[in-house]
């Protein structure tokens, strides 16, 4: 049975060594803990590395972790020091956490890093293309692994994988700065399905994709590699049974069931030293940390009145502690909690009880329930997952939760007080409301926001995410449009060789060769031409190259070729030796009305430019930003249509618009040519608009071929320009 491999940095247990003894201890963080019940669920397999460094193992330790992980159905990724130091600790910690949290003074890109970076994730991708099986799905997550999911897709193209990424996509403007930007980007394309926690962080990526990669995107599907990618929004949810099923069951334990901590919070509830705020999070700079025990200073400085009836309790997990900015952060945490309770407590009261450590789960479900206030205030956060587990444990629905408006979590729960992370004044002041919160509002506020995280928890998180990728390979699967695969490629090539006159349609630009952003650059490769030199001399072929671009560049490239060559949609055509011949009857007055309005679109909007041809207009915005252009494109059809005078068309192509004669086109001239002669194998491809009509008026058993995935009446489909180099080799 086909299972879902499920493949992140991290195993969601922490393997260790105590006393020559190997332990298995769950990890912190939302990744692990999130997907562990998505785990449990379903035939999976779960590929990460197990918390130790590969140098302290001998092959029998990583034989007996590997059996003891395997009864889990988890699979170990085994990495030494040195790629832990360069690609964990160093990459991914030092540049790309930073970076996509926008700290921008505190990322530094290391090449040699980098170059870690990349092995790490072959070796990952390695480990998946060792275990998978037919139909299996990958599902592939976070910042350490975003080359992953490209290495796998050029290996296997047929595999199926999701990626996700759990912590926020930056805005361009900073993700532009990152050197290796297009790896980085083309590495997550290797996906089919990619999800974000938020649209902001969705806009972010495709704002991206469409300036730094240039590549054409439809609302949240990228066009690349001629596949559809769906880009979308899925906010990464709780287990919420779990947590509201372990607050009940906490509530009703005696106090003699109850844990050292429990004991220590029912003290401060006896003595009536007023409420409790909780504080949780990974020891980590971009949990705002600083700023609420700031915060928390000054609420004591302005409300004397509450001295001795608040207390903070703050949980600080330790994490990343080799990396120099999380020991500062230690540093200054261990002062300031020092001096607010150096400055403030007395005998009997202690403003701040702080722990640097993990705490198991039975310890976090009794800090959730006691806390009459969360304060969760990062200064930016992917999702935050303790935000809805603290909601998730107040089943009398009391409770109030100061929230981050720049934590993921905040566009779900707008019913928590939301704040701004770094107005010091305004995080007092809420910690003073939210003390002061009638119990009815609380709980009004509160049934909002726990309906809403019961319903879209952690279950339906994954199953909206598989769907959604199972919907991705079911479409592909049923398409018309069927990919050549190495079968049909053999079968083209059959067809052609027991043929006995063949005809070979080729348009240029985006089939022959990629495009590029100067169109005068994009001059054909020799192995382009010595490949149709051959295909030419094959017996009985002719080739044509049917394009739109103009006699003139046509004839500099490739009349040495004496092949049959077709320019500007149709209007020109050049018969092997003969001369170009252009079609009769055809005006141009309209250019004189037309014109002047191309010239002020093309003023308003910057890179873009009109080409001029013998019998039509062309608007090219391939060099525009690609949201202006998009946008400017509209509004340009929409003018150009209403004026359109009779005989004369509106072509709307591959970033560009063009106007030309309503006779002159693609599938005019192939069919012109087609009739000629008794051909018994037709072969036509392309990749725009106007090679539509080519595949329209050809006769219904010729091959006709898209380059790229899109809406199409081709019969076949390839990814990309030189999967169809590699097809016509075959006929050399
Ligand atoms: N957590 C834990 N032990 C602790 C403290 C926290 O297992 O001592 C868990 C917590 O329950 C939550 C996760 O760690 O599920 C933290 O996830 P979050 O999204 O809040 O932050 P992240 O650490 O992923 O940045
Ligand atoms: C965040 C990241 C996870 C990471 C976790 C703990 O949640 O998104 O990818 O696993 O922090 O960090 P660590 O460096 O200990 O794996």
């Amino acid at each position: 049975m086909p299972k879902n491999i499920i493949v992140s940095n991290r195993l969601p247990v922490q393997v260790e060594n105590k006393n020559q003894v190997w332990t298995f201890t769950p990890t912190s963080g939302g990744l692990a803990t999130g997907l562990k019940s998505v785990h449990e669920e379903g035939d999976s397999l779960w590929i990460g590395w197990p918390g130790v460094s590969d140098d302290l193992l001998s092959k029998k330790n990583k034989k007996q972790i590997n059996e003891t992980l395997s009864k889990n159905q988890f699979r170990a990724v085994f990495l030494d020091d040195n790629e832990l130091d360069h690609f964990y600790l160093g990459f991914s910690n030092k540049c790309l956490w930073p970076l996509f949290h926008y700290f921008i003074e505190y990322q530094k890109f290391d090449i040699d890093q980098w170059e870690y970076y990349t092995l790490v994730n072959q070796k990952f991708a390695d480990e998946v293309l060792n275990v998978i099986e037919d139909g299996d799905i990958v599902w592939i997550h976070d910042y350490q692994l975003l080359l992953c999911p490209q290495m796998i897709k050029e290996i296997k193209p047929e595999v199926t994988v999701g990626f996700f990424l759990h912590i926020p996509f930056p805005s361009f403007e900073i993700f532009r700065i990152f050197p290796k930007r297009e790896d980085l980007l083309n590495g997550i394309l290797g996906s089919d399905l990619i999800g974000f926690h938020t649209f902001d962080y969705q806009r972010h990526f495709l704002s991206s994709v469409k300036r730094i990669l240039n590549l054409d995107v439809n609302y949240n599907v990228i066009y690349h590699q001629g596949r559809e990618i769906e880009v979308n929004t899925f906010p990464m949810g709780i287990d919420f049974k779990k947590f509201e099923k372990a607050s009940y069951d906490n509530i009703q334990k005696s106090g003699l069931e109850s844990s050292e901590l429990k004991k220590q919070i029912n003290v401060h509830k006896l003595e009536n030293r007023g409420k409790l705020i909780l504080s949780i999070d990974r020891l980590d700079y971009t949990k705002g940390i600083i700023n609420r025990l700031l915060a928390f200073e000054r609420f004591l400085d302005n409300n004397i009145e509450y001295h001795d009836k608040v207390r903070l309790v703050m949980l600080a997990v330790p994490s990343r502690s080799e990396v120099s900015q999380y020991k500062i952060l230690k540093r200054q945490t261990d002062e300031v909690v020092g001096r607010i309770n150096g400055k403030f407590a007395t005998v009997n009261w202690t403003p701040v009880w702080y722990y640097y450590r993990s705490m198991d789960f039975e310890n976090l479900i009794d800090l959730y329930v006691s806390s009459d206030i969360a304060m969760i205030t990062p200064l930016r956060d992917g999702m935050n997952l303790v935000a809805k587990e603290y909601l998730a444990t107040r089943v009398n629905n009391d409770g109030v939760l100061i929230l981050s408006e720049l934590a993921g979590a905040s566009k779900e729960i707008p019913q928590a007080l939301v704040v701004n992370p770094f107005d010091i004044e305004e995080l007092a002041e809420s910690i003073k409301t939210a003390i002061e919160m009638p119990l009815k509002e609380q709980k009004e506020r509160n049934i909002i926001s726990r309906n809403r995280i019961e319903r879209y928890d952690i279950e339906k998180w994954s199953s909206s995410f598989m769907k959604s990728l199972k919907d991705h390979a079911f479409n592909l699967g049923t398409s018309k449009v069927k990919l050549i695969n190495s079968k049909i490629a053999k079968q083209i090539e059959t067809s052609y060789r027991n043929s006995n006159k063949k005809l070979l349609f080729l348009d240029y630009d985006g089939t022959l060769i990629n495009f590029h952003k100067n169109p005068e650059k994009a001059i054909p490769s020799i192995e382009v031409l010595k490949l149709i030199e051959k295909l030419k001399s094959n017996s009985n072929t002719d080739v044509v190259i049917i394009s739109g671009r103009s006699h003139l560049f046509m004839d500099k490239y490739f009349s040495s070729l004496n092949i049959i060559l077709i320019a500007e949609h149709g209007l020109f055509i050049k018969n092997k030796e003969d001369s170009w011949k252009k079609k009769k009857g055809l005006t141009i007055e309209w250019k004189e009305h037309l014109l002047p309005i191309l010239n002020t679109f093309t003023d308003n909007t910057p890179g873009t430019f009109i080409e001029h041809k013998t019998n039509s207009v062309v608007w090219h915005y391939r060099k525009a930003d690609p949201e202006l252009g998009k946008t400017r494109s509209i509004e340009l059809k929409t003018v150009l249509q209403s004026l359109l005078p009779n005989g004369l068309s509106l072509l709307d192509g591959n970033k560009i618009i063009e106007l030309v004669s309503s006779d002159v086109n693609k599938g005019v001239a192939a069919l012109d040519i087609s009739n000629k002669k008794k051909y018994d194998f037709i072969l036509a491809a392309g990749d725009d608009v106007p090679d539509e009509n080519m595949f329209t008026s050809l006769p219904e058993n010729s091959y006709t071929i898209k380059i790229g995935k899109k809406k199409t009446s081709a019969n076949y489909f390839l990814r990309k320009t030189e999967d169809l180099i590699k097809l016509l080799s075959l006929l050399e």
